[in-house]
């Protein structure tokens, strides 16, 4: 199976990734994680893609092409994968058509409003990578329940960035839903919902069209 998974920033691409890729054996390619790691380790790229990421900015093209062209013809795609925040831009989804078939986009639909709360809380564990959304009103310092790392809110889920990257997704990325619709490829799930609700809702689209996909693991 070869996924992409659509949706504003913060609608749970990356929460419900997870749990898509582990339940169907997928290798899940995120470009903002990949971006991350290369800021991480100060690389020439990655001190590029700071700059670009807070402000709320896209990366180029050009360079986002050639790393998810490269991650997908590593061995752990053989079985299939799917794209977190890839592609974003017309050219990406043209780009990556050209170099790989798709089976399916699933858009998760989330108002701005519950986007903009989503964000405030999000925390991350710097060591472990692991996302959390805390109750702000219980303070600031929050601890990763896997590693005990105190957890920090990323650079780019400021409110006024939060603001430009929804605006960005407006006018750069939405348009990918009509361009995957066009294609018959598209599907749209109501993002609302605790986290395992709308997974259930992804997992249920995927078997109702193959009753037998998922079958090796439990419900
Ligand atoms: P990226 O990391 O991909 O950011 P994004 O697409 O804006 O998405 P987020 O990671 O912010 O949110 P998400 O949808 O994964 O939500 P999450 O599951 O974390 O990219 C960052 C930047 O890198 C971009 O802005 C851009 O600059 C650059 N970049 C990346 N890819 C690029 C590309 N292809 N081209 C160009 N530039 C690129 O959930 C959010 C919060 O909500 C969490 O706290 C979570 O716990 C919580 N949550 C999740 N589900 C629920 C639920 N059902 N109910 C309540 N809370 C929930």
């Amino acid at each position: 199976m070869k996924l992409i998974l659509l949706g504003p920033p913060g609608a749970g691409k990356g929460t419900q990734a997870a749990r898509i890729a582990e339940r169907y054996s997928l290798a899940h390619i995120s470009t903002g994680d990949m971006l991350r790691a290369e800021i991480a380790s100060e690389t020439p790229l990655g001190i590029r893609a700071k700059a670009l990421i807070d402000e709320g900015e896209l990366v180029p093209d050009e360079i986002i092409i050639g790393m998810v062209r490269n991650r997908i013809q590593q061995p752990d795609c053989e079985n299939g994968f799917l794209l977190d925040g890839f592609p974003r831009t017309i050219a990406q989804a043209e780009s990556l058509l050209t170099f790989s078939d798709i089976d399916r986009a699933v858009c998760i639909e989330v108002p701005d409003e519950s986007i903009i709360d989503r964000m405030a809380r999000r925390r991350v564990c710097p060591a472990c990578k692991r996302t959390y959304s805390v109750d702000i009103d219980e303070g600031d310092e929050f601890y990763c329940s896997e590693c005990g790392t105190r957890l920090a809110a990323r650079d780019d889920d400021k409110p006024e960035t939060v603001k430009h990257r929804l605006e960005v997704y407006a006018e750069q990325t939405f348009p990918l839903i009509d361009f995957f619709d066009g294609r018959g490829l598209l599907s749209r799930i109501d993002g609302n919902g605790a986290v395992e609700e709308v997974a259930q809702k992804i997992f249920d689209l995927f078997e109702e069209e193959d009753p037998y996909r998922g079958d090796d693991v439990d419900n």
